[in-house]
């Protein structure tokens, strides 16, 4: 099959959490390989930039918190008005206010572990009709290896990813026949405006050697991975969670033990 450089060409992109980080490199990738995208974030200077930066053209920002209910509603109002996506990159992080499961929240309410998904059921019904129709669809979630790995204080980002993943196995279970695809993404520790922020120097450093390579994941790498998913020709490949991680779910820690040997003689 000969492929074409805009193999996108006509395809609309909805990408949350795209103002920064991997978000912002999916929609990227995507708009390269000729999408239009539809980016959404919390601030308007990130989306404004990213406006400016897209190849192409007939790209759309919206500012809105897809953690919240009005941040959901602007969203599906937004695709009622304009059109519906076919691809869509569920790239969030709800950050929840339950960070930490303490003693005193243990009773925490359970409604947390879907905050990440509220977004993607407010537009699914509407967004696969849309796609069902014209027989295309992709569904790319960015979830986390640590959701997979286990991660110590990680336990409500892990089952919030979990459920993510369902979602999304669901999706490909019930919409295989109609041409639609979905997957998941379990990145590593990737160098983001995000992991930057959260760690100190020394922190980070350390968390970003701790794989098989040696360094922290560039969100370029990651966005290569959605932008390769997207593609017409990524149709048979559903269901599947793929880690983009430099093989931190290798036995990490042996490799640490090895580097402090001698090498054989
Ligand atoms: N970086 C890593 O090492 C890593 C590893 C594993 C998994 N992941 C996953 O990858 C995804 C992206 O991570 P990242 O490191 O690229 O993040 P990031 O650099 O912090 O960027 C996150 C983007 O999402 C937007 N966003 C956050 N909350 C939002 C909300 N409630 N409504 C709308 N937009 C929102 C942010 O903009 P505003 O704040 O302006 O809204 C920003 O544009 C996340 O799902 C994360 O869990 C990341």
């Amino acid at each position: 099959v000969k492929q074409s450089s805009q193999p996108l060409k006509g395809k609309l992109a909805f990408i949350a959490g795209a103002g920064r980080g991997i978000g912002r490199a999916a929609a990227l990738a995507l708009a390269e390989r000729g999408a239009r995208i539809h980016a959404v974030a919390r601030t308007e200077s990130d989306l404004a930039s990213l406006l400016e930066e897209l190849p192409g053209s007939g790209h759309s920002i919206l500012t809105a918190d897809l953690s919240t209910e009005a941040g959901c509603e602007t969203l599906l109002d937004s695709m009622r008005q304009h059109r519906f996506a076919d691809i869509v990159v569920a790239n969030l992080n709800v950050r929840s206010q339950y960070r930490r499961i303490t003693d005193e929240q243990f009773s925490f309410r359970g409604e947390a572990l879907a905050d990440g998904v509220a977004y993607l059921t407010k537009i699914a019904p509407e967004t696969l009709a849309h796609q069902k129709q014209s027989r295309f669809g992709r569904w790319i979630g960015i979830g986390s290896i640590v959701a997979s790995m286990g991660g110590p204080g990680q336990g409500l980002y892990s089952a919030q990813k979990k459920v993510l993943e369902s979602f999304l196995i669901t999706l490909a279970v019930e919409h295989g026949r109609d041409g639609i695809t979905a997957n998941l993404i379990e990145p590593g520790f990737i160098d983001t405006h995000g992991t930057r922020s959260r760690y100190p120097k020394e922190r980070f450093d350390k968390l970003g050697s701790m794989n098989l390579l040696g360094r922290p994941g560039k969100a370029e790498e990651v966005a290569h991975l959605i932008a390769s998913l997207a593609d017409p020709l990524a149709g048979y490949i559903t269901g599947c969670v793929i880690p983009v991680c430099g093989g931190t779910n290798l036995s990490w820690p042996l490799v640490t033990v090895q580097k402090q040997e001698k090498p054989d003689a």
